[in-house]
């Protein structure tokens, strides 16, 4: 399969570019560190998910392929697990990371919204924080839903709101009065709050045909910086500044401006600051149904 590709008509270009661009290297960069803060998502969807030995299993929006291989080592060698995702550079990692781990799954660069995926053919969907990205949602899942057999499910997990997720929500607090007006986004637009109201997924999922749809409510503290190699607030400092919307936002600032808003992130990462190093609430819904 190719890469996606970019023109500005096609479905969901504007998430193809950036998670190419900018977006995607932060991702890979910092693989290891969202790896080890996600952990316990990744946990808990692979629970909801209730993989078996000898499933074929399809990973939505795989990234750097994180829950792709914990649900390999689950499968086992009669299974096999396919990760889709629009980022080059993202799969890249994934399939170096599978290489090293020895680990035999299948990596696709694609648009899971549009792509022809063959019909029937998956027991099971996962996803980690892979499917609030898409332009016509109801669609999107319509198309996954017609990859799984007909007594398939799915399990993912997608964050809630922004005031629910501190790790997102206090840096953007604290940096705001420095920044420029924030331009006003639709709610329910593409990106990581997409799906924070729960009766608008409901509907999503319903009108792609799911059944049985369970969307249950999360907690958990994320570990956003230890003091596994130095100041634990420095070391939360540095994702607090490179991923999500204030990262975004900081890319297009001046350098003073961004040593400004640093300063005022710092400040609030403080207030979070535990002996197992820099905890932040994480809140997301855990969403499972049947094809
Ligand atoms: C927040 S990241 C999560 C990545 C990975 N699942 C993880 O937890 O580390 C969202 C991922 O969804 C991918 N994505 C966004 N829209 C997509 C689409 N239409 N089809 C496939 N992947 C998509 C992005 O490229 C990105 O890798």
């Amino acid at each position: 399969m190719t890469s996606a590709s970019t023109s500005p008509d096609q479905p969901n270009a504007q998430q193809i570019e950036e998670w190419n661009g900018r977006v995607g290297e932060r991702w890979v960069l910092h693989q290891d560190r969202l790896d080890r803060m996600l952990a316990p998502m990744s946990a808990a969807v692979l629970s909801a998910a209730a993989l078996k030995s000898g499933e074929q299993v399809l990973d939505i929006g795989c990234g750097c392929g994180a829950t792709t291989l914990e649900a390999a080592r689950i499968l086992g060698p009669n299974g096999h697990v396919t990760g889709v995702d629009i980022s080059d550079p993202m799969v890249k990692r994934a399939r170096e990371r599978a290489t090293a781990a020895k680990i035999d799954a299948t990596f696709n660069v694609a648009d899971a919204a549009t792509y022809h995926f063959k019909a029937a053919q998956f027991d099971a969907m996962i996803s980690r924080f892979g499917v609030m990205f898409f332009d016509n949602p109801p669609a999107a899942f319509a198309n996954i839903r017609a990859s799984l057999k007909a007594t398939g499910r799915m399990a993912f997990v997608c964050w809630r709101s922004m005031p629910e997720n501190d790790w997102l929500g206090a840096p953007l607090k604290a940096a705001m009065p420095f920044l420029p007006p924030m331009e006003k986004t639709e709610p329910g637009a593409p990106g990581p709050f997409a799906f924070a109201d729960r009766d608008r997924l409901n509907g999503i999922l319903s009108e792609a045909g799911f059944r049985s749809i369970r969307i249950e409510a999360h907690d958990e503290g994320l570990t956003m910086g230890t003091s596994a190699n130095g100041d634990a607030v420095d070391d939360a400092l540095v994702q607090a500044m490179e991923i999500g919307p204030l990262s975004r936002m900081l890319a297009k600032q001046p350098d003073d401006i961004r040593q400004t808003a640093r300063t005022a992130v710092r400040e609030a990462l403080l207030d979070y600051v535990t002996p197992q190093g820099v905890v932040m609430s994480g809140a997301v819904w855990i969403v499972t149904a049947k094809a």
